[in-house]
């Protein structure tokens, strides 16, 4: 959601700022733009809507600079237009602003004090621009102190990076940020802004974090950085550990089907990071003792990471037997339940920037409750704000719909729940020999990703036309068929339902009619009998009835057959033909697989 670069001190500025921009091109976007500055006047301003190819295409041999920055717009305030895309400029061309947020008080802004200013666009990242200029020109303010001055006037419930360019000191970036991403990247003789690692990962492995509330100064030697009050502050660099190769597409003809195809390694990886040569998963111990003096797990997750909460919860409440309740954090964070005496939080997001899963994290740091955020990338947000952190060691995830971190997830958490349980002495922790079952799952997911001819069938026979189709299941297969859906409905825009099956009689079944595809995931015994009861009473009301099955509990005529796992393992297999149907029938229907309509890879409004 919104992509932000910058760059300053080198003469490959601009192919600098679109490298990056592509790199940041998974995080959805509607419009894109460049600034570049080459420190002797000229300065060049293009911005395009559609692709990153668009921008690309009205670039042409003459503009070049030394500084820059660039932008990948996700549209909150007004349409995808050249107009509404960043950077922003101020009335007298001196100022250029990128930001991803949202201002709050944008309007309340404007109309104090920008009441006799023309704007060009229907963005809040205008008025931002606007009133900086206002406040040098007219207050004879330096840059510094009017963006200070803009920074504290912005209400505390907006979120912004922001990246701010001045024609007059064309080789410093002011840069400040509150709950959106952003990282200095530190080169050889020059620096750069980027709004995760990924983006500046070709040019250095060099990063220093930026918090909350702070104001940044990036020139090409040297980074400064202060606090709202004008009080320098000190900070280190670190490294990151990230190839910048393993973010290409490769022979794929899309992420997501790369991504799906990867997860078996992705087990593998886990298993050996996790276990090493060892037979006990390796945790940190203060980790353990953290967990150990709660009495209430709860899980925060949105999206697909909630739908990991939810087999996550039946895990540890099985190996641990410690109550874990799993919460929406765009509820959690407006609605607290009424909390146990000694709450522990796992955070669940691939990103680790999700803005709705941060707002819960601030208020749990406030109330000094201890925390874990299991993360893909190291150093983000949730990771470096929460009190522990554990990596799914997934690789880069890139398509916006997400397969591989939802496997991933669930798989430390059961690598967590088996040591944890085994910490506090719960039996059922050391019966559960969860590396032995880690290999069979990617064996099993294996041979599930060598059967996609079956899949591609079933899609184009079933899922090509319809306008609805549903999943359902009984306890965790319940839970995989939430997350089923929403992998169908987010890329093959299919209006698509997971389902309690016993539930559809109480309701829901009176929108079966003939050729309604559902789906029935089977593979628990308790249940078994129950789902394929349900699923006839829909067939009987016209529906085409597609069954994803363990083997042990498979019948002739079942569409697609798992093999056997541990039970409470059984979403690592039974998501994966959901994600192959999801992607042919997005595939089928002509659609951008990768960069579905309105959506974004890393979701950092509220
Ligand atoms: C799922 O395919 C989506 N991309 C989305 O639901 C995603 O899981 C959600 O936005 C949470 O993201 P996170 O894991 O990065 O926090």
């Amino acid at each position: 959601m919104c992509g932000i670069v910058g760059v300053t001190g080198t003469d490959r500025s601009l192919s600098i700022l679109i490298e990056g921009l592509k790199r940041l091109e998974y995080r959805g976007y509607d419009s894109a733009g460049v600034y570049v500055n080459d420190l002797h006047g000229h300065d060049y301003l293009i911005k395009r809507p559609g692709r990153i190819a668009n921008l690309e295409a009205a670039l042409t041999d003459d503009i070049n600079g030394l500084a820059g920055i660039g932008h990948t717009r996700w549209a909150t305030h007004g349409g995808p237009s050249e107009a509404n895309a960043h950077p922003h400029y101020s009335s007298d061309n001196r100022f250029y602003l990128v930001h991803n947020g949202v201002i709050e008080n944008y309007a309340q802004l404007k109309k104090e004090y920008l009441g006799e200013v023309t704007f060009r666009s229907q963005t809040d990242t205008e008025v931002i621009v606007q009133l900086v200029d206002k406040f040098v020109v007219e207050n004879n303010m330096t840059t510094e102190a009017a963006f200070l001055k803009v920074l504290r006037l912005i209400s505390n419930d907006s979120s912004y990076a922001f990246v701010l360019m001045d024609r007059e000191q064309p080789d410093t970036l002011f840069v400040a940020k509150n709950k959106s991403p952003l990282l200095v990247g530190l080169g050889d003789g020059y620096n750069m802004v980027g709004s995760d690692a990924m983006s500046m990962i070709k040019e250095t492995k060099k990063f220093m974090e930026i918090g909350d509330h702070e104001l940044v100064i990036v020139k090409p030697d040297h980074v400064d950085i202060k606090d709202f009050t004008g009080n320098d502050k000190t900070r280190n660099p670190f490294e990151v550990d990230i190839d910048a190769n393993s973010a290409d597409k490769g022979a794929y003809p899309y992420y997501m089907l790369k991504e799906i195809d990867e997860q078996p390694a992705v087990m593998r990886k886990l298993v050996q990071q996790y276990f090493g040569d060892s037979d006990q998963p390796q945790i940190n111990e203060e980790l353990l003792k953290s967990m150990a003096e709660s009495d209430h797990i709860y899980i925060i997750g949105a999206g697909t990471s909630y739908h990991a909460g939810l087999v996550g919860s039946r895990i540890f409440e099985r190996l641990c037997g410690v109550p874990t309740s799993v919460h929406i954090s765009s509820e959690f964070a407006y609605e607290q339940p009424l909390l146990s005496k000694k709450p522990f939080f796992i955070f669940l997001s691939q990103s680790g920037e999700t803005a709705d899963s941060r707002q819960v994290l601030v208020t749990i740091n406030e109330n000094k409750w201890p925390s874990l955020t299991i993360t893909n990338v190291d150093k983000s947000t949730l990771s470096r704000e929460a009190t522990f952190t554990e990596l799914l060691y997934a690789g880069p995830e890139i398509a916006v719909a997400s397969t591989k971190a939802y496997t991933a997830q669930i798989a430390v958490e059961a690598i967590l729940a088996k040591a944890f349980g085994e910490f506090i002495g719960n039996p059922e922790a050391k019966k559960f020999d969860v590396k032995h079952q880690l290999g069979l799952v990617a064996n099993g997911m294996q041979a599930i990703t060598d059967s996609k001819k079956t899949l591609e069938e079933v899609a184009a026979r079933f899922l090509s036309k319809p306008r609805n189709a549903f999943y359902i299941g009984r306890g965790i297969d319940w839970t995989v068929s939430l997350e089923a859906a929403l992998k169908l409905k987010e890329i093959s825009y299919v209006q698509a339902e997971g389902f309690a099956s016993g539930e559809l009689k109480h309701g829901t079944i009176a929108l079966i009619e003939n050729n309604t595809p559902v789906i029935g995931i089977i593979t628990q015994d308790r249940t078994a009998g129950l789902t394929r009861s349900n699923l006839d009473e829909t067939e009987a009301r016209g529906a085409n009835i597609i069954t994803i099955v363990s083997r042990h509990l498979a019948q002739e005529d079942d569409t697609i057959v798992l093999p056997d796992v541990d039970q409470m393992l059984s979403p690592l297999l039974s998501v994966v033909p959901a994600q192959l149907l999801a992607y042919y029938t997005s595939l089928g229907k002509g659609l951008d697989v990768d960069k579905p309509r309105n959506l974004a890879k890393s979701v950092t409004v509220q």
